[in-house]
């Protein structure tokens, strides 16, 4: 039996794959792109190390069923940078060294990215508050939240 494909729009580009019902979009994306910044922290919606941009919102791939993409612009970590130049908040995280581990890294700029889309002018106290569902065991968030503001300013001039 031929197995039903689905059709997306994956970091730009029109990708297509065959659909297996039970594969989360972020399997997908590790396995059979081979796109491995986006990771896998709980596996239950929790932490948010798996953020991406589905439609320029941030979710948690490791709750989305490949089903529910068909048609729709996924935008991973490896997708923001634009050639050699990275995204300002991925600078940001550099300049702030916003990261100790860096497992949560590319969930926690993912969601950045989204707050930043929704809201290019965010105070602290919306920074926090949007990022506030992304763990780091690390400890970080000061230097997180530091990044995203400095980013926001610069992405307005
Ligand atoms: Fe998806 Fe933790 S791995 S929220």
């Amino acid at each position: 039996k031929q197995m039903e494909k689905i059709k997306f729009t994956l970091n730009g580009k029109a990708v297509e794959m065959p659909l297996d019902q039970n594969q989360s979009l972020l399997w997908a994306l590790r396995t059979h792109f081979n796109l491995t910044g986006t990771k896998y922290g709980c596996g239950m919606g929790y932490c948010g190390a798996c953020t991406v941009l589905m439609d320029d919102e941030p979710v948690r791939s490791c709750g989305i069923y490949m089903e529910d993409v068909a048609g729709r612009k996924i935008t991973t970590i490896e997708g923001i940078a634009v050639g050699e130049k990275l995204h300002p908040v991925q600078q940001a995280f550099v300049d702030h060294d916003a990261l100790q581990c860096g497992y949560c890294t590319p969930g926690m700029i993912m969601n950045a990215v989204g707050l930043l889309l929704k809201n290019p002018d965010p105070t602290r106290e919306e920074i926090i508050n949007g990022m506030e569902d992304n763990y780091c065991r690390c400890g970080a968030h000061t230097r997180i939240v530091d990044a995203i503001e400095e980013a926001a300013a610069k992405m307005k001039r």
